[in-house]
């Protein structure tokens, strides 16, 4: 079944390790819409999962994303098969499809909403100054951990209405439940995630006097007259501290590199930050490509760009790959602020699963560079990024910087 070299799998970390992966995703597109590829060995699968079939072109990942009814998400989003009790604790909404999606879709949706995001603003940019203005002085540092360091986790802890003090604890352990996917520790972990998620619920309950908080618009918005019972509400509260953070630190981390490959680009935009913010967060975003994946499963024999897929074949749709789709997008590989459209699927392809949290994803990487450049306006990368080696999110370590100190 395998029709390409295991270095040229991108499931497997050694993908990863290559000096230029994106090279090896452009052999792909022009080789051929659908690739077969074996699956790596795992906890669950010591002799390797069934394998899976990887689409890698723009127009191929935006026709399965948009086709729920055939690419379903229900039998989970990760690469390796799970249990169906542990694609309910890993994904919650993300792993469901069809009317429940839909109707799970339409509850939440009443609570995080554009306005909800933009009342959010001030606290965005107190958390934004905080973290620059710890080593301004310093003239250098590691912009990942010293300067990004926690802002996505306190913007969404603030959003849920985390207790301050029990933020550094839920970080730790969405970081495990991140970092060691697909182990015993992981599935841990989320289960902690969920069960303090379920007593801040219950306390949100009795506190009904506070009818502006996030947890307790949860509990009373309606869809036909159904409602979020606790542990739906938990599931998907960690789903938002799994999905809303690392997303996030890497659109920054990654941004600031793109910017210090293209400085044309970064002048332009810190000599206009306001009318190029909504169109250079979109071009980072395609860019970057935070989310390198997600993975659906065909409910029935069908086929992708004329490659027969039968019936409960894992399809994995390749975001990293479709960005930098030179037939979609011209000079894929440049970062280019002057695009006249935003053509990318680092949100997802379209579908009823689109990331539902763009809005704030956007806003944060916004508020955060006017933030960097009014304070530190020349920083600049000042080593090589050190890269972690994901299949799944195309983050960094560790990025040196420096800048006159402020
Ligand atoms: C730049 C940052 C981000 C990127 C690149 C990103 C990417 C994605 C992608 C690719 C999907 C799946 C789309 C699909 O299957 O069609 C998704 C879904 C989702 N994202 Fe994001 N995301 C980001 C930030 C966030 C943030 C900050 C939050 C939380 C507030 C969030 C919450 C979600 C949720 C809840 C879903 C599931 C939606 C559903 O199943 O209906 N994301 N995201």
């Amino acid at each position: 079944m395998e029709d390409i070299a295991q270095t040229d799998n991108p499931a497997l970390p050694e993908f990863w390790l290559r000096k230029d992966p994106e090279s090896a995703f452009a052999d792909m597109r022009r080789e051929k819409a659908v690739h077969w590829h074996d699956e790596p060995k795992s906890a669950w699968f010591p002799d390797g999962g069934r394998g899976f079939w990887s689409v890698v072109r723009y127009e191929d990942v935006v026709e399965v994303s948009r086709d729920q009814e055939t690419f379903t998400s229900e039998y989970g989003t990760e690469i390796v098969d799970m249990t169906p009790e542990m694609v309910h604790i890993f994904g919650g909404m993300l792993n469901m499809s069809g009317t429940a999606h839909a109707h799970h879709r339409a509850i939440v949706n009443r609570v995080l909403t554009p306005r909800s995001v933009e009342a959010l603003g001030d606290t965005i940019r107190d958390h934004a100054r905080r973290c620059i203005d710890r080593v301004a002085a310093q003239g250098s540092c590691d912009f990942m951990q010293d300067i990004v360091g926690d802002f996505p986790a306190q913007i969404i802890c603030e959003l849920l209405g985390v207790p301050v003090d029990d933020r550094a604890r839920l970080v730790s352990l969405t970081g495990v439940a991140l970092s060691a996917y697909g182990t015993a520790e992981a599935y841990q972990a989320m289960l902690e995630i969920i069960a303090y998620a379920e007593q801040l619920t219950a306390r949100a309950r009795e506190q009904v006097s506070d009818s502006a908080s996030f947890l307790r618009k949860l509990l009373t918005a309606q869809v036909d007259g159904e409602r979020m019972s606790d542990h739906e509400i938990a599931v998907f509260f960690a789903l938002l501290v799994t999905a809303g953070i690392e997303t996030t630190a890497t659109s920054i981390g990654q941004g600031m590199y793109a910017l210090s490959l293209y400085p044309e680009q970064r002048r332009r935009w810190q000599d206009d930050f306001q009318r190029l913010a909504p169109r250079a967060v979109e071009e980072i975003v395609r860019w970057v490509s935070p989310v390198r994946h997600f993975r659906r499963t065909a409910t029935r024999d069908t086929e992708i760009a004329g490659q027969p897929i039968a019936k409960g074949d894992k399809v994995v749709l390749w975001y990293s790959s479709a960005n930098r789709d030179e037939s979609a997008v011209e000079r894929a590989w440049e970062l280019d602020f002057a695009r006249a459209e935003d053509r990318h699927v680092a949100f997802g392809g379209g579908g009823p699963h689109f990331c539902l949290g763009a809005v704030l994803a956007r806003k944060e990487m916004t508020v955060f560079f006017e933030e960097l450049f009014a304070r530190l306006p020349d920083i600049e990368v000042s080593g090589e990024p050190e890269r972690l080696h994901s299949n799944f999110v195309n983050g960094l370590a560790a990025l040196p910087v420096r800048y006159t100190p402020a």
